[in-house]
């Protein structure tokens, strides 16, 4: 922790959401301010008002904020600008305030790029996103932007087949998942999460050699559909890679600085897995 150095200089970021005492944020953040010797912290600010939240922030000159559960979409019209990558998945996850000026960003969708990205281009790649929430959406988004080809699988077909339209991917049922020709598969369901681990969102068969299969979930650090993945030979990536690198963006996004990943991903890996 930095908390020596805090003094009247301190720049003061953090992540507003409601609930949002969970949150790693903080503790990632402050890891790699105190490693890249930057003066500034991080804290976690529980909100009922995210528009009073954004005036907060103008008024105090908070530097940066990060925004979760459940106002990644509603605290669009309270900033003055939107990147054109946030504004097509349609929620913002970081907010930037330079000078007064607030724009927002979505490090969701780039975040989970660079993680599959350390493994597979995508570009050409057969993909399937299991989920149609807002997880699906940043991430298919992106996958789409580099021109995958894109599969949508979701248990309810009315919200699936509304996020393939959206996107121009195809959707498939479920079960289906295990008759296509698939490169990789993205879990964003819910389906594996502490504490229902011993879940897998598509079974053994859907697996086949050579697959690159991604979980979203990131407690437990191996989910069960990524232990049967890689029984199966396929190559797993694991769900702290997107955590890390969505927050390594932001930090680009505030510090103009390249982030220290490897100490972020060290203080989250030691609270997560090692408590
Ligand atoms: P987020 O916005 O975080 O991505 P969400 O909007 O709650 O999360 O979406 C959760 C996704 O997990 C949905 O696609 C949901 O499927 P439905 O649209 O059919 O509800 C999926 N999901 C959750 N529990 C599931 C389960 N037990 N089996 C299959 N899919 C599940």
């Amino acid at each position: 922790m930095n908390f020596k150095k805090l003094d009247q200089y301190t720049e003061l970021y953090g992540v507003v959401g409601n609930p949002v005492r969970h949150s790693l944020g903080p503790l990632m953040h402050n890891a790699a301010f105190s490693q890249k010797g930057i003066n500034a912290v991080y804290l976690a600010f529980e909100s009922d008002d995210i528009e009073g939240a954004v005036k907060g922030m103008r008024s105090l000159g908070i530097k940066g904020m990060s925004v979760t559960i459940p106002y990644k979409s509603s605290v669009m019209p309270f900033l003055d600008e939107i990147d054109p990558l946030a504004r097509e998945i349609g929620a913002v996850n970081t907010i930037v305030n330079n000078n007064g000026k607030l724009t927002g960003y979505n490090t969701d969708a780039t975040g989970a790029l660079r993680a599959l990205s350390d493994v597979i281009q995508v570009n050409g790649k057969r993909c399937v996103i299991l989920g149609a929430g807002g997880a699906a959406r940043a991430i298919g988004y992106i996958l789409k932007k580099n021109n995958a080809n894109l599969m949508i699988a979701n248990r309810s077909a009315e919200r699936g087949k509304a996020l393939s339209s959206s996107l121009n991917a195809t959707f498939i049922k479920l079960e289906e998942v295990k008759d296509v020709e698939i490169d990789i598969l993205i879990n964003t369901t819910s389906v594996g999460m502490s504490p229902n681990i011993e879940f897998s969102p598509v079974s053994e068969d859907v697996l086949k050699p050579g697959m690159i299969v991604m979980d979203i979930i990131y407690n437990p650090k191996t989910t069960r559909l990524l232990h049967l993945a890689a029984d199966r030979g396929c190559r797993v990536v694991e769900g702290i890679g997107m955590f890390i690198y969505q927050g390594a963006d932001q930090f680009r996004l505030w510090t103009g600085k390249d982030a220290p990943v490897d100490v972020m991903k060290k203080v989250v890996e030691e609270y997560l897995y090692k408590s």
